[in-house]
């Protein structure tokens, strides 16, 4: 549940991003799968997306550490002076060390905290509600928190593995959180929501027992992205619209009250279908998936970053930060800047 958090002030105070450099475009899955531009295009409004470049040592810890260095020269502060890190993702380079005591090292943050947190494409929206409550707790003072994966590992670039693939890419963002004495900074309202039972529909199998019931074991199909994307729909559009209604009745706001929706890339289809419930305008809610995809634990930061290189967003604004993806879970994150 959300609820109203007291002092001190907490600002955001620098952002960054990475993406690879490698394109992946519709005519290059139209080379390996039986799919047509036209056809991802019109169902996602997907156009192309990033592959990290994994024979050269691309992944997840290499986009974060960028990420974050971005956001700290964004933000004038040295790694040194971060006193927690905190990184979203599903996708480590492997089970342990987590992102977080890799990044922290090789950014020299040193001996600091440092985490990762795995709530799937709502992984970075819930990592950012909780640094908010770790500085008002007074615990922190300055925390990193990066959204960072590189999902295209997990994918069958097959005609067999056509439903995810069209709309998966890498890419990483990151912002830096400072504590503040201005107590009309930080997070006014927020939710966090899982539906295990769901987690049927949008999982990644490594073996025989990870297959939900009524899923046929299939060893070909361990270790890549399995989905069933009408359920997926489905849930995203139900539960993105839902909790933007419950975060403006907990905040006792209107939607033309909020600057900018800043959301989980996952289809255009699903975005639009909000923007119309709400009747918000087209410059309040960024979309950038025609170039990206849905980078997972990525996507949100990447839009923050993008918002703010262009000074699209300014002190006092309040902004909502949303997501929804496997778990189930969705959330969301209401602030004002
Ligand atoms: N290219 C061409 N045809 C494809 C295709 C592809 N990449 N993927 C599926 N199809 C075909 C299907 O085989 C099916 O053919 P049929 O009618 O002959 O059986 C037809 O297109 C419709 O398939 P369906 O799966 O019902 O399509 P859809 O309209 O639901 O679109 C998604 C598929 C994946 C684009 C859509 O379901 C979606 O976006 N779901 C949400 C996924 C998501 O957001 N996941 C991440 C959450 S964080």
């Amino acid at each position: 549940m959300s609820d109203t958090i007291g002092p001190p002030g907490v600002e955001i105070i620098g952002s960054g991003r990475c993406l690879p450099d490698y394109k992946l475009t519709n005519a290059d899955l139209e080379e390996c799968m039986e799919t047509s531009s036209e056809w991802i295009v019109q169902r996602t409004g997907i156009s192309e997306r990033r592959r990290a470049d994994i024979a050269n040592g691309e992944r997840t810890s290499t986009i974060s550490i960028k990420a974050i260095n971005a956001a700290l020269a964004d933000a004038k502060v040295k790694a040194s002076e971060l006193d927690l890190l905190l990184v979203a993702t599903m996708t480590p380079d492997s089970p342990t060390p987590s992102i977080g005591c890799i990044v922290a090292n090789e950014i020299g943050a040193g001996h600091i905290g440092a985490m990762d947190i795995n709530a799937a494409c709502s992984g970075f929206v819930f990592t950012l509600s909780m640094a908010d409550a770790m500085i008002r707790s007074g615990a922190y003072k300055t925390i990193g928190v990066i959204g960072a994966d590189t999902i295209t590992r997990f994918i069958d670039y097959s005609t067999a593995g056509r439903g995810a693939a069209i709309l998966f890419g890498d890419g990483a963002g990151a912002l830096i959180l400072r504590r503040s004495n201005d107590t009309s900074k930080g997070m006014i309202a927020h939710r966090m929501h899982s539906d295990g039972d769901g987690g049927k529909h949008l999982f990644i199998p490594s073996s025989e027992l990870d297959f939900p019931e009524g899923v046929p074991y299939d060893e070909s199909l361990c270790n890549t992205v399995q989905m069933n994307g009408k359920a997926v729909f489905k849930f995203a559009v139900n539960k993105f619209q839902q909790v933007i209604a419950d975060t403006l009745d907990d905040a006792g706001l209107t939607a033309d009250e909020v600057d900018h929706f800043i959301c989980h890339q996952a289809n255009s289809r699903i975005l639009e279908s909000a923007r119309e419930r709400f009747g918000i305008p087209q410059e309040k809610l960024l979309v950038n998936i025609d170039i990206y995809g849905n980078t997972v634990a990525g996507s949100v930061p990447l839009v923050f970053a993008e918002l703010a290189e262009s000074d699209r967003i300014r002190p006092g604004d309040k902004v909502m930060f949303l997501a929804f993806g496997a778990g189930l879970t969705w959330g969301s994150s209401l602030w004002q800047l």
